[in-house]
């Protein structure tokens, strides 16, 4: 099938609330340039980074199709690309997949293998990335740890959950509300507190019981401004509290003082420091792979929106009405 030289796509031109997402029809298909793709998305992921580049919390060119992960089909190949054909089926992480085709450098790409479907793929795939390298690279947890886990019914926290418990750790879940309370408890937590309700609201003092009054190893914070004053509280002597998200705003300055009664350590990373070489990102996209294709990590798809939904998606992601992962159908 030819290419074709519009397409559907939603474009950000200023930055604001859900209201800025512009769908639009008749959007320019993109050209590869050197070293680039042009993918055919089947699907796409939503990430809460969105958000951020949506509202302006992260600076990025306007205007700009949003959206940092694809899985579709390679429909072209731009100048000095190997290890890629047309009609490969492949998953990509860069910018772009608010839309129906995405120029994609090949170096952020990689082939899906048989047996993972895009669904299963994109539901897992940046947010899969960052659960990985975070639990080794940024703090390496180890069995019998104890981790705080915020937020852990939502796309990040849902495989989080999971594969600290596949290395043995013993987790403490926050989640907001008995649904998704229930739902990470199923995913074998061994504390979930619902820090929204007025019990809950004690979170921290609940962390010191169960914990016989140590606090935990570490504490895996995503959500940030409503949560980063319990999260240090929480941690023990000599812990690390790894912040990593926006979702309440962002974690306030912080005077370095504030580590030194219990010499905590702290880290503010991000995914794509992890996976800069091609070595790194293979590294980890075999590693999610593996544990898609076993069944061993298991993914929840919240809903699947048609491209021209996708301020509803961002309503409901920032209206903390989800589970799991929110996905696009370009
Ligand atoms: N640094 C990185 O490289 C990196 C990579 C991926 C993701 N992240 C971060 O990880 C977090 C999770 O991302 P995600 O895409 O998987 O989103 P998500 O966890 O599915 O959604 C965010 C969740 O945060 C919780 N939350 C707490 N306070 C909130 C508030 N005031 N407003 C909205 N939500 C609030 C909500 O769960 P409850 O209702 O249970 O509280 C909500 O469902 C985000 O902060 C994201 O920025 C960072």
């Amino acid at each position: 099938m030819s290419i074709p030289t519009t397409m559907k796509a939603v474009v950000v031109e200023q930055t604001g609330g859900p209201e800025v997402l512009q769908f639009q029809t008749s959007y320019p298909v993109p050209t590869p340039k050197n070293g680039e793709l042009l993918v055919s998305n089947g699907i796409s992921g939503v990430n809460y980074i969105d958000t951020y580049f949506r509202t302006g919390l992260y600076a990025s060119p306007k205007p700009e199709v949003l959206g940092r992960e694809g899985a579709g089909i390679v429909k072209a190949i731009g100048p000095n690309v190997s290890g890629f054909q047309v009609g490969d089926r492949v998953a990509w992480l860069t910018t772009g997949g608010y839309a129906e085709y995405t120029a994609v450098p090949a170096d952020r790409t990689v082939h899906i293998p048989d047996g993972v479907s895009d669904e299963t793929c994109m539901s897992a795939f940046l947010s899969g990335l960052t659960v990985l390298s975070f639990v080794k690279e940024t703090y390496a947890v180890q069995k019998g740890d104890w981790v705080l886990v915020h937020a852990a019914a939502g796309g990040a926290g849902f495989l989080m959950t999971q594969i600290l418990k596949s290395i043995g750790a013993k987790v403490i879940g926050t989640a907001g509300g008995p649904e998704k309370c229930a739902l990470v408890k199923g995913l074998g937590a061994d504390v979930v507190i619902d820090y929204r309700s007025e019990e809950g609201k004690k979170w921290v003092k609940k962390v010191k019981e169960a914990t016989d009054g140590r606090g935990v190893d570490v504490v895996y914070d995503s959500v940030g401004k409503d949560t980063w004053e319990g999260s240090l509280e929480a941690v023990k002597r000599k812990g690390t509290i790894v912040w990593f998200g926006n979702a309440s705003g962002p974690v306030p300055p912080i005077p370095l003082p504030k580590l030194s009664p219990k010499c905590v350590k702290i880290a503010r990373p991000t995914l794509f420091g992890y996976i800069e070489t091609r070595e790194e990102f293979e590294f980890y996209t075999n590693e999610l792979f593996q544990l898609l294709s076993s069944g061993e990590l298991k993914t929840k798809v919240h809903k699947v929106y048609p491209l021209e939904e996708v301020a509803q998606a961002h309503i409901d992601l920032e209206g903390r009405k989800t589970t799991g992962k929110l996905l696009l159908k370009p």
